[in-house]
């Protein structure tokens, strides 16, 4: 039987409703599946425990994580703490310390899901952005001079390595391969001549390697005009960690809701435990009232059991998810019905019994 133990940091706000779900449902996937099974151990760090300990996570948190097969996180920040240092504290400091360099971000529109692009349906709307993770403009080089005074400076440098660059590129080259053969590169190498400018270098580069994959290269602003205009023309996209990050708020609207986008953040050398969130945050706006949507939190697990080489249970998730979206209830207010957060997470926990049951059987 093979084992997994799973960290599960659940974080502020929805983190801690949507949470709660995924866990049932995974649970419910390795009881079906009956050759794995899955230990769960829950850190309750985050902006509570900020408040009372003065840091997000336990002095040695990273190396209390290490062991671990991966981790499960809801997601973290909340009003009284600067999302600068919930974020840098938690999030990102373990996206960069465990190097989980590509952050897997699909944009799927499911059935019966309605798009806010008129036309669009699941066969217009279905690719996967590539995120580059650990460094980019989100590395964390700068610093503020004159504090407080009119003069007062800031600067915030990115910092855009070859290998860096490479590395997520050819893991998006693979990516595409995989699918339906297509990569676009985020660039603004017009206005960033440094940074993009090697980075488009290392994407014609690595690109030789991949003939079989065509590749197109396209500034960041006509790229999101595109996700608007042909999501359809869009299969893998592979992009820096700022472009990325505002790209996925898009792609996860267009795909119905910010409440059903998942994402992975993945070492994909398997060195350092993998992690698996919503890219939501912790809504504070709807937070307290049972009424955020768990599937973004539930297709996150499906994405870690597919990591973890549990491929078969992570199909029967996503076609629960499928079965619940095209049935189109129970659901979550943000996409148009009236459910609560754990009336979701069960139907799919029933869905999950009744599709891995029946694939069992073929
Ligand atoms: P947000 O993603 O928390 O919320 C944006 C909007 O989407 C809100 O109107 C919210 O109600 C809605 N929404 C989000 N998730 C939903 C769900 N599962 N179901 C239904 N509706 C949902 O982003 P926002 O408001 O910009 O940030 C709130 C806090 O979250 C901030 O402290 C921010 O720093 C943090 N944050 C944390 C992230 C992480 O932990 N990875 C990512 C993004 C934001
Ligand atoms: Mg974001």
């Amino acid at each position: 039987m093979q084992h997994y133990h799973i960290a599960v940091i659940p974080g502020d706000g929805i983190g801690n409703e949507v949470m709660p779900e995924g866990v049932k449902v995974l649970q419910a996937a390795a009881e079906v599946a009956g050759d794995f099974n899955l230990e769960f151990s829950a850190f309750p760090w985050g902006c509570a425990y900020y408040l009372e300990h003065g840091r997000m996570m336990a002095a040695d948190a990273l190396k209390t994580l290490e062991p671990f097969d991966a981790i499960y996180f809801g997601a973290v920040g909340f009003p009284g703490v600067p999302d600068s240092v919930s974020l840098r504290g938690m999030r990102l400091a373990i996206c960069q310390s465990f190097d989980q360099y590509a952050n897997v971000r699909p944009a799927v529109l499911l059935p019966g899901i309605r798009s806010p692009l008129a036309g669009k349906g699941p066969e217009a709307i279905d690719f996967i952005v590539v995120r580059e993770n650990t460094e980019g403009e989100y590395s964390g080089v700068g610093g503020r001079v004159h504090r407080g005074l009119p003069l007062e400076v800031a600067v915030q440098s990115g910092v855009f390595s070859r290998t860096g660059i490479e590395r997520v590129i050819r893991f998006a080259f693979r990516l595409a391969q995989s699918r339906r053969r297509r990569l676009v590169s985020a660039t603004k190498s017009n206005a960033l001549e440094y940074a993009f400018e090697l980075w488009d270098e290392v994407f014609a580069q690595v690109g030789q390697e991949f003939p079989d994959v065509i590749a197109e290269q396209v500034l960041v602003d006509a790229l999101a005009a595109r996700f608007v205009l042909r999501p359809e023309s869009l299969d893998v996209v592979v992009a820096s960690n700022l472009f990325a990050d505002i790209l996925t708020d898009l792609g996860a609207a267009i795909a119905g809701s910010l409440g059903m986008a998942p994402t992975a953040n993945l070492n994909p050398e398997r060195t350092y435990p993998s992690m698996f969130e919503p890219i939501h945050g912790s809504a504070p706006d709807i937070y307290g009232q049972q009424i955020a949507n768990p599937l973004a939190m539930i297709w996150s697990g499906a994405l870690m059991l597919e990591f973890l080489g549990q491929p078969a249970a992570a199909q029967w998730i996503i076609a629960a998810m499928r079965a619940l979206t095209e049935s189109g209830h129970p659901l979550t207010p943000d996409i148009g019905g009236t459910a609560r957060t754990y009336e979701v997470g069960d139907a799919v926990v029933a869905l999950v019994r009744k599709v891995g049951v029946v694939a069992d059987r073929l």
